[in-house]
């Protein structure tokens, strides 16, 4: 497979493209530097030298607080600059697999949420990421729309600053004998490396197509997430359960929990309990 990576030096983006070259693939990595989604002509100018059979689209402006106050912005790189992508695929014949988000939902199901359940985004980062989906799907029968949760890797995220939850709650209970955190928001923790090695599958599966779920199985708050971290760590902290409006007054969902429904239908899931995952994470990084 020929396949391209936009946002190829993000916290996703590096994994896809080490995975899928060490499947054997010809991978071809676009940076933000080489390649602004948002600019059609050199979109259309990059992808049609390289004739991809896949394009891997992780890039996006997803700083929830930087989406709210630069709505444009979040809309062009999220729904208009993915709707552009996605109809170049169906005019030249490749598949886009775009990457999106559990924060399309508004959390009210408070059950694991599957692809066919309505979305309704909470907030500018939601919205922006809903509206890309559509246009996705609206472009082609043939791609996919990937909605992942809470991830980590080894690699920085370059939009929250390079700091993931695990690395964050390691670094905070080394720098203080207290921390809150947030016990209102309930997610399934996935770490990126388990996303890339999904979309290999995904990406092989001919019928894989249009929004599916991939997620670690199990879900937790993120006062549950960070107990673990701590209890694996052997980390002594007192920690305190608080709600998400100490942090921000922006809405979020209380509960995103994704349920795999179409990879395991389609019988492809192999996504890692988040524990397990946690548990692998840890020996890399500790
Ligand atoms: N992080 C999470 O917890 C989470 C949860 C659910 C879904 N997601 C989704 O997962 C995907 C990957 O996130 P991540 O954590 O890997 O984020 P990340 O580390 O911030 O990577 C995002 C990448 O997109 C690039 N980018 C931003 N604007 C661009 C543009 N206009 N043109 C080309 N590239 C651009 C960034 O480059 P620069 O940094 O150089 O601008 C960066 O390389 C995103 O689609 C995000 O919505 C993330």
């Amino acid at each position: 497979m020929k396949v391209v990576v936009t946002g190829a030096n993000g916290q996703l983006g590096a994994d896809v493209v080490s995975y899928f070259r060490a499947q054997g693939n010809e991978v071809i990595p676009f940076t933000h530097a080489d390649l602004d989604i948002t600019d059609t002509d050199a979109v259309t100018k990059a992808i049609m030298s390289v004739k991809p059979d896949v394009v891997i689209n992780t890039a996006a402006y997803h700083h929830v607080e930087h989406c709210e106050n630069n709505p444009d912005i979040a809309r062009a790189v999220n729904a208009t600059a993915v709707g552009f992508l996605a109809q170049l695929g169906a005019k030249e014949n490749f598949r886009l697999i775009h990457i999106s988000t559990d924060y399309v939902f508004d959390g009210e199901k408070k059950a694991p949420y599957v692809e066919t359940d309505a979305v309704n985004p909470l907030n500018v980062y939601g919205q922006t990421k809903a509206e890309g989906e559509k246009l996705v799907i609206a472009a082609s029968p043939n791609h996919a729309v990937v909605r992942i949760s809470a991830i980590y890797g080894t690699e920085p995220c370059r939009a929250k600053g390079g700091m993931n939850f695990i690395k964050l709650m390691l670094k905070l209970a080394k720098e203080k004998d207290q921390l809150q955190v947030v016990n209102n928001e309930f997610v399934s923790p996935t770490n990126t490396l388990a996303i890339a090695a999904q979309l290999y599958k995904i990406a092989a599966t001919p019928n894989a197509t249009g929004i599916l779920h991939s997620t670690s199985e199990g879900q937790c708050s993120w006062y549950e997430f960070a107990m673990e971290i701590f209890k694996l760590t052997h980390t002594k902290i007192d920690v305190v359960p608080v709600e998400a409006a100490n942090f921000s007054k922006i809405k979020r969902p209380g509960y995103s929990v994704l349920e795999n429904a179409r990879l395991k239908e389609l019988g492809i899931n192999q996504m890692p309990h988040w524990k397990e995952s946690l548990q692998d994470y840890l020996k890399v990084i500790t």
